[in-house]
């Protein structure tokens, strides 16, 4: 019932980053609202995900879970309607434990229960998190929840949010679509934050986490880096690296920030086509690490057509004079058999932000790029 879901990566917003509990039926409107004015539905983004703190604290004297009545008034089923009204998808989160992280009901002994419930709301994307798990065992809570998903008939989009102890690269392909590689991210660009028992992680400390990992994402099957940061007090050149590197990573890409009050320089990030393409492309394959001279980091992505995708992110905090000879680099992808010999081939370059044809591979590239910006280039086969 699952085939078929997320041959590309998903796209959406979540409400965590920017909201945490503090969710209500009025965000959620004005968020579809918002997707949709803003050219973000157009541009790729379908699902609109409510995350903790949607729940009343107690489940009804049937065991069934049900809305925060204060803040959901209308009903969950009504929200779900108003979001597929405005041509998006539904999206909530629920806890393989007996709580959520945020201390809701969780489901832990409710997942047929809470499956259907989603089901009969119209739901079309869970995020399963893995607070409060005391004795599960992780593939199989996600498992059971998996199962308990199929068994309503209805295709909803499974999101494992298990932070990476369980390995979920090795099985999560065989319970959902999407699997947490990492502990939760925060806004800043290369940094860690300790809470106590737990860590949260800049964007590049997530990128640099795992290394090995690449192979286990496909289509219908990915890596999750998390809920992104643009827009969340990053400076715009900063905005563009991260969404880059959301692309090239095949990651989902999911939005964390409020935009009904985005700037404009955001926004147009956000919505960028070309960019979004390649995390979109259809052949699925996660890209890497090429090159890290200079503090550039050189990532390439083999895309549909014989294309590639190049993307340098500049991490010097002055701006950097690119001088890139084509000629002495093979691009090369071992693991899925992909090749661009640029010494005897020929490539035309797009400049993917700035919508900008570049020439082609057969003269060296000069380009300045800005402290933390990127240059994100397809190569398109002549
Ligand atoms: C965990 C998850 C986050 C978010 C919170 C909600 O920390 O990793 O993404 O869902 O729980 O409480």
């Amino acid at each position: 019932k699952t085939k078929g879901l997320a041959l590309t990566p998903p796209m959406g917003w979540n409400s965590w980053n920017t909201f945490a509990c503090d969710i209500d039926e009025d965000l959620v409107k004005e968020i579809a609202d918002a997707m949709v004015e803003s050219g973000l539905r157009d541009a790729g983004y379908q699902y609109l995900v409510l995350d903790d703190g949607w729940l009343a604290m107690e489940r009804t004297a049937e065991g069934k879970l049900i809305g925060d009545p204060k803040k959901f008034p209308s009903g969950m089923e009504a929200l779900g309607e108003y979001i597929h009204s405005k041509g998006l998808k539904f999206g909530i989160y629920n806890c393989a434990g007996n709580k959520t992280c945020a201390g809701y009901p969780g489901t832990r002994g409710h997942e047929f229960q809470d499956a259907q419930t989603y089901a009969d709301w119209g739901v079309d994307f869970l995020k399963y998190d893995w607070c409060n798990t005391e004795n599960l065992n992780a593939k199989g809570a996600y498992q059971t929840m998996r199962d308990a998903l199929y068994a309503t008939g209805r295709p909803i989009v499974f999101s494992i949010c298990e932070w990476g102890d369980n390995k979920p690269w090795e099985w999560g392909a065989e319970m959902g679509q999407l699997w947490r590689v990492s502990g939760d991210i925060v806004n800043c660009w290369d940094c860690e934050y300790g809470h106590g028992s737990w860590s949260s992680f800049g964007v590049w400390k997530i990128i640099n986490m795992r290394k090995d990992i690449r192979k286990y994402a496909g289509p219908g099957h990915w890596n999750d880096l998390d809920m992104m940061e643009v827009g969340n007090e990053f400076t715009d050149a900063e905005n563009r690296s991260h969404l880059a590197m959301w692309c090239m990573l095949a990651s989902p890409l999911i939005m964390g920030n409020d935009i009904r009050t985005m700037s404009e320089e955001t926004r147009k990030t956000l919505t960028n086509k070309e960019v979004i393409a390649v995390n979109q492309d259809s052949l699925g394959i996660q890209g890497f690490r090429f090159l890290n001279e200079n503090n550039i980091e050189t990532w390439i992505k083999p895309l549909q057509n014989g294309d590639w995708a190049i993307t340098f992110v500049n991490m010097n905090e002055k701006a950097f004079e690119l001088d890139f000879n084509w000629q002495k680099h093979e691009l090369g992808d071992d693991l899925n058999q992909k090749f661009a010999h640029l010494e005897h081939e020929t490539y035309q370059l797009r400049d993917l932000f700035n919508h900008q044809d570049l020439g082609n591979t057969s003269k060296p590239l000069k380009a300045t790029i800005g402290v933390h910006d990127v240059l994100m280039l397809r190569l398109v086969k002549k």
